[in-house]
C-alpha cells in the first residue's frame, strides 16, 4: 500500500554525516473503534478508522556492535530497554528477514504519550523499521515492511502508512481514507498509562455482565460508518464530532473513572465531542478550529497538548 495521498506532505531529509538515520513518526487517534467479539486467538476483529496526528516520537538507528536500545523524553522510564522492546523487535525481524545480526543502536526520543493509547509503541516498531531498513540499505518492498509490521502488532502498519485508514481484521489490514482538510485535535494525557490487554479484558467482562456474551458470534460484527468516511473527505469536523465512536470507551473509563471528568471538561471547553484515544487513557477532544483547539488545551492545563491531523506516516528525516 502506498502512503495515503490525503496525509501532510512527508518532511524534508537533512543531512546525518555520521551515518546514522533517523526516522520521524506520528501518533494516532482512532476516531471510530468498532470492537467484535473475542476470537479464539483472543484478538477482536475490528472496524476501526485511524488517524494519524501531529505529535511525533524520533528514532534514531546508528551502527553498533549488537543490538542496544536507548529512550529519552517524557515517560520515557517507563519502557523497557532489552530485547522485548517493539522497536527492537522490529529491528531483530528485518535483520532476520534478510538473514543478517541486527548490529544497530536505536534511540527514542518520546513525545507521543507512553501507553496512552496513541499507539507509541507500535510507532517506534514502524519507525525503527524504516530507519534500519535504510541504515543497512536493504531498501525492502513496502509489502514485506507491511507484512512485518502486522506481526509486530495490531497498530503498527498504520504508524509506517499515515494519513487516514479503515483498519480491519485486528485492526492490521488498511484500507486508505481521503481527508479533504486540516482536523484540530486537543490530547489530554494522563498520568499513568493503561494496558491495552487489560482494557480489552475490562470490555469483554462488560460485555458478559450484560448479559450479551463477549464471544465472536455473540457480538454484531463490527462495521464501517460510510458517514464517518464522508467527513473525513469533506474536512468537516461538525459532521465527524457526530460520528466519533470507540467501543473501548466505557471499559477505559470502568478501569479510570477520573476520565468521565475530563471529557465533560473538554466538552465544556469548546469542543464539538470528546472520546478516550484508543484503550485510552489519553482523551481526545475534536476543536472546530485551530484557535479553540488553543483555548480548549489552555483550560485543560499543562498536560493537554494541540495536534493537527492528517499526519505523514513514518519518514525519513535525517540520513
Ligand atoms: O496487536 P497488539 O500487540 O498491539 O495487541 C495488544 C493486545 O491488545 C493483544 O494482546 C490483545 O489483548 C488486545 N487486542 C485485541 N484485539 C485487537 C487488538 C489488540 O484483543 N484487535
Amino acid at each position: 500500500m502506498s502512503p495515503s495521498e490525503s496525509a501532510a506532505p512527508a518532511p524534508a531529509i537533512r543531512r546525518s554525516g555520521t551515518g546514522a538515520v533517523t526516522v520521524r513518526v506520528p501518533a494516532k487517534v482512532n476516531v471510530r473503534l468498532a470492537v467484535g467479539g473475542r476470537r479464539a486467538d483472543g484478538f477482536h476483529d475490528l472496524a476501526t478508522v485511524f488517524l494519524a496526528v501531529g505529535l511525533y516520537d524520533e528514532v534514531t538507528a546508528a551502527p553498533a556492535d549488537e543490538l542496544r536500545i536507548t529512550a529519552e523524553g517524557p515517560g520515557a522510564d517507563a519502557i523497557p530497554l532489552d530485547a522485548t522492546n517493539l522497536a527492537a523487535r522490529a529491528a531483530a525481524a528485518l535483520a532476520a528477514r534478510h538473514g543478517l545480526e541486527p548490529r544497530v543502536g536505536l534511540h527514542l526520543v518520546k513525545d507521543i504519550p507512553v501507553a496512552g493509547g496513541m499507539a507509541g509503541g507500535s510507532a517506534d516498531a514502524a519507525a525503527a523499521l524504516l530507519a534500519c531498513d535504510r541504515l543497512w540499505g536493504l531498501d525492502t518492498d513496502r509489502a514485506d515492511l507491511l507484512a512485518i509490521c502486522a506481526d509486530l502488532g495490531s497498530d503498527v502498519p498504520f504508524a509506517l502508512v499515515g494519513g487516514a485508514a479503515l483498519g480491519t481484521g485486528r485492526g492490521e489490514v488498511l484500507t486508505p481514507l481521503e481527508v479533504g482538510g486540516t482536523f484540530h485535535w486537543v490530547f489530554a494525557v494522563a498520568d499513568g498509562g493503561l494496558s491495552t490487554p487489560a482494557v480489552y479484558a475490562e470490555c469483554d467482562r462488560l460485555r458478559r455482565e450484560g448479559g450479551g456474551g463477549d464471544l465472536a458470534g455473540e457480538v454484531p460484527d463490527p462495521v464501517a460508518d460510510p458517514e464517518l468516511a464522508a467527513a473525513l473527505r469533506d474536512g468537516d469536523p461538525y459532521a465527524l464530532a457526530g460520528c466519533l465512536v470507540n467501543d473501548l470507551q466505557e471499559a477505559a473509563v470502568s478501569l479510570r473513572p477520573g476520565l468521565a471528568d475530563t471529557l465533560a471538561a473538554g466538552t465544556r471547553a469548546g469542543a464539538l465531542a470528546a472520546l478516550v484515544s484508543g484503550s485510552g487513557p489519553t482523551c481526545a477532544f475534536l476543536a472546530p478550529d485551530a484557535d479553540t483547539a488553543a483555548k480548549i488545551a489552555t483550560t485543560l492545563g499543562p498536560a493537554a497538548r494541540v495536534a493537527a491531523a492528517p499526519a505523514p506516516g513514518a519518514a525519513v528525516v535525517v540520513a
